[in-house]
C-alpha cells in the first residue's frame, strides 16, 4: 500500500492531467471537429482522442512504470502494480452534439483496489477527487451522499447502452419501473458525473448495465468515500470489472435491489 504521501503525489498529477484535459474539451466544444463511429451508434470524436493522449502523456511522464486502460488506445502495461483508468471524455455523445454535459474520468487501481478518483467537469469547473479511506471532495469541500427516502422521494439516474436496439438487456423495463417508483429518473448521458452527482448527494441513486471499467473506477471510489453504498444487481459487493452497477445513497439501496430484480427476474 502507497504511503499518504505518495496517494497524494498520484491524485495531484490525475488532477493535472483532467484539468489539461477539461480546458481543451471546453475550447474544442462548439467548434469543428471530426467525429467517426466506433459502433452503428457509438461515436468517438478527435478530441476524446486528444484528451486521452494528454492525460497519457502526463501520467506516463510522472509515472513512467505504471499501467495504463484508457477508453481510445486500451491497455499498455508497465512494470509496477499501478494502473490508470481513464476516461478522457465521457459524455461523447453529448460533446458530439454541443450538449455541455461531459467530463474526464481518471482513476488509479494498485493491486485491483481503486486509490483515487478524479472527475473533472469543465463547463461547471467542478472537481471531484477521492482518496481510498481519505473522503470525496467537490472543489476541496468535503462532500457525502444524501439522506433521501424513500424510493418514491427520490430522484435517480441511469443511462442506455449502445448496443441497446440489438440486445434484450436493454434497461428499458428498469427503466420504466423506476419510473413509477422513485420521484423522478434522469438520462444525462455521462456515467461518471451520475456517480459523482451520487456522491455529491444531489442525486439519491443510479444504476446502470453494459459499463466498461473507465465509466465507474472513478465514480465508485467517490460514492463509497462520501458514504454511498455499491453493488451490483444481485446486491453482491460491486467491482469496478462488473458488469451492472447500482449507486445509491445507502437508504433507499434495499428498495432498489428489489425494482432490478422485479426486472431482471421476470
Ligand atoms: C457513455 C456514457 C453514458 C452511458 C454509456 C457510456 P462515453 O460513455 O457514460 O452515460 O450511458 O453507457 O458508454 O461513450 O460517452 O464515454
Ligand atoms: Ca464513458
Ligand atoms: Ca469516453
Amino acid at each position: 500500500m502507497p504511503s499518504e504521501l505518495e496517494l497524494q503525489g498520484f491524485l495531484d498529477q490525475a488532477v493535472t492531467a483532467a484539468k489539461l484535459a477539461g480546458a481543451l474539451q471546453k475550447e474544442r466544444l462548439w467548434s469543428d471537429f471530426a467525429v467517426s463511429f466506433k459502433g452503428e451508434v457509438d461515436l468517438v470524436t478527435e478530441v476524446d482522442r486528444s484528451c486521452e493522449e494528454l492525460i497519457v502523456a502526463t501520467l506516463k511522464g510522472a509515472f513512467p512504470e505504471h499501467s495504463f486502460l484508457a477508453e481510445e488506445n486500451s491497455y499498455q502495461s508497465g512494470t509496477l502494480p499501478y494502473k490508470w483508468i481513464v476516461d478522457p471524455l465521457d459524455g461523447t455523445t453529448n460533446y458530439a452534439h454541443g450538449f455541455p454535459w461531459f467530463c474526464v474520468s481518471i482513476a488509479l487501481e494498485h493491486q485491483g483496489e481503486v486509490l483515487v478518483g478524479v472527475i473533472y467537469h469543465c463547463m461547471m469547473d467542478e472537481l471531484f477527487t477521492a482518496l481510498k479511506g481519505g473522503g470525496a471532495f467537490l472543489n476541496g469541500n468535503r462532500i457525502q451522499v444524501s439522506n433521501r427516502q424513500p424510493l418514491r422521494r427520490s430522484l435517480l439516474a441511469t443511462g442506455f447502452p449502445y448496443d441497446r436496439t440489438r440486445d434484450n438487456e436493454n434497461n428499458f423495463g428498469n427503466f420504466v419501473n423506476f419510473q413509477l417508483s422513485a420521484r423522478a429518473v434522469r438520462r444525462a448521458g455521462a456515467a461518471a458525473l451520475d456517480l459523482a452527482y451520487v456522491a455529491a448527494g444531489r442525486l439519491d441513486g443510479y444504476w446502470e448495465c453494459k459499463l466498461k471499467p473507465w465509466d465507474v473506477a472513478a465514480g465508485s471510489l467517490l460514492v463509497a468515500e462520501a458514504g454511498g453504498r455499491l453493488t451490483n444487481h444481485a446486491g453482491l459487493p460491486y467491482s469496478v470489472y462488473d458488469h451492472r452497477i447500482l449507486a445509491s445513497n445507502g437508504a433507499i439501496h434495499t428498495e432498489m435491489l428489489e425494482v432490478l430484480n422485479r426486472t431482471e427476474q421476470g
